[in-house]
């Protein structure tokens, strides 16, 4: 166990950290985004995928993220096996609060009240196989619904056993602190990489003072981060949700891409790859803002999942820390086409 910075050597599991403060339950420093085996990133090889969970428990990597949304429950009923056989072995986060509709694959609905959350929370135990949810996020917020309802109703659920701690996505710094108010969060999850530091503005110095862990989703930018893409167009299939995200497309990929060279650099210099100095770039904001970090990195590969845990063991010197400090900044392209659903579109 440390302080969450991630910067022990060695090999064998990685280094643990508290979820949500010193009474937390103990996770990997690291954890396992599941979104991509289901759905946005592709076709998923589904015996590679379930080797690639497996290679997760033996790296250590016990913080297992879902969500009701992906693959429209698919990815929860894909992990039930999993859960049944490792229960208490892993921490299963999930999430609720996006509402699709089969006629409009597009669209998406935020539902934040109470006789939603009710609603969702049993669907996902039911497709997860289990009595109890370690961790249970709101996905999304609707500011048209006071978050002393939804929290509320969330905190029902703690004291009803269907779930143990609570935790929020893509909220401002204030609504966390409103939030923490009605009922202790332990993770907020929000997407933080060297391409997106908005969450800088308020949401990672709540975090802090509050004792929250910050859970950075997309922290290789989605893929972009490990040098994989120049052009979507090119380099995705067409079921890839990335050929819409305004990062991966036209004039914008072409200039991240070359945002990328000093991370290919200091990649070089480490003996490592672009992917690992991405993942330790945000690990090491533990130290840099003073809170706890646990990334959440997705892959379907075993080979990648061992790569990034071991990205936990690495450290960049304050020299490597400056050179990548500039690129968020010059990054082309919003992270998602429409921002209205993120925590940024609320702080003005
Ligand atoms: N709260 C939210 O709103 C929200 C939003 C988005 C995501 N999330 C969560 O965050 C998790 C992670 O985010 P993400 O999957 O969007 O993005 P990410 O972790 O930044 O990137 C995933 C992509 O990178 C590739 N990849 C992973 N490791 C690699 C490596 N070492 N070398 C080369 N490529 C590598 C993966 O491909 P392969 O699979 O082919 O390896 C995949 O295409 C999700 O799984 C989900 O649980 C939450």
């Amino acid at each position: 166990m440390n302080d969450g910075t991630g910067t022990t050597g060695g090999t064998g599991k990685i280094d643990t950290v508290r979820l949500g403060g010193p009474d937390g339950p103990e996770i990997g420093v690291q954890g396992f985004g599941a979104m991509g085996i289901s759905e946005f990133y592709g076709a998923t090889d589904e015996a590679t995928a379930r080797d690639t969970l497996d290679a997760a428990l033996e790296q250590g990597v016990t913080l297992i993220d879902t969500a009701d949304i992906y693959g429209s429950g698919a990815n929860e009923e894909f992990l039930a096996p999993f859960v049944a056989a490792h229960r208490d072995e892993i921490v299963l986060a999930t999430k609720f609060a996006i509402e699709r509709d089969p006629a409009r694959p597009q669209h998406r609905g935020i539902r934040n009240d109470r006789a939603y959350i009710r609603q969702a929370v049993e669907g996902s135990l039911r497709r997860l196989g289990t009595d109890t949810i370690d961790l249970y996020y709101m996905h999304r917020r609707d500011p048209a619904v006071p978050l002393a309802e939804s929290v509320g109703a969330m905190a029902e659920l703690v004291a009803e056993g269907k779930v143990r701690r609570l935790g929020l996505s893509e909220v401002t710094g204030a609504e966390l602190r409103e939030a923490h108010a009605v009922h202790p969060i332990a993770a907020l999850q929000s997407e933080w990489s060297l391409f997106s530091r908005d969450v800088e503005r308020s949401a990672v110095a709540a975090a802090a003072e509050l004792g929250v862990t910050f859970v950075p989703y997309s922290p290789l930018g989605r893929g972009f981060l490990t040098g994989a893409f120049a052009d979507a167009g090119k380099d995705l299939s067409k079921d890839d949700f990335r050929r819409h995200q305004p990062r991966f497309t036209g004039d914008n990929a072409a200039r991240n891409a070359a945002l990328l060279d000093p991370v290919r650099k200091i990649a070089a210099a480490h003996g490592a790859t672009p992917a690992q100095i991405a993942l330790a770039w945000v690990q090491q904001r533990s130290a840099v803002h003073g809170l706890t970090v646990v990334p959440i990195p997705g892959t379907r590969r075993r080979a990648r999942l061992e790569e990034n845990a071991a990205a936990t063991r690495l450290t960049l010197t304050d020299a490597e820390l400056a050179a990548l400090e500039p690129i968020a900044g010059l990054v082309a392209g919003d992270r998602y086409p429409d921002m209205s659903f993120t925590s940024v579109s609320r702080e003005g």
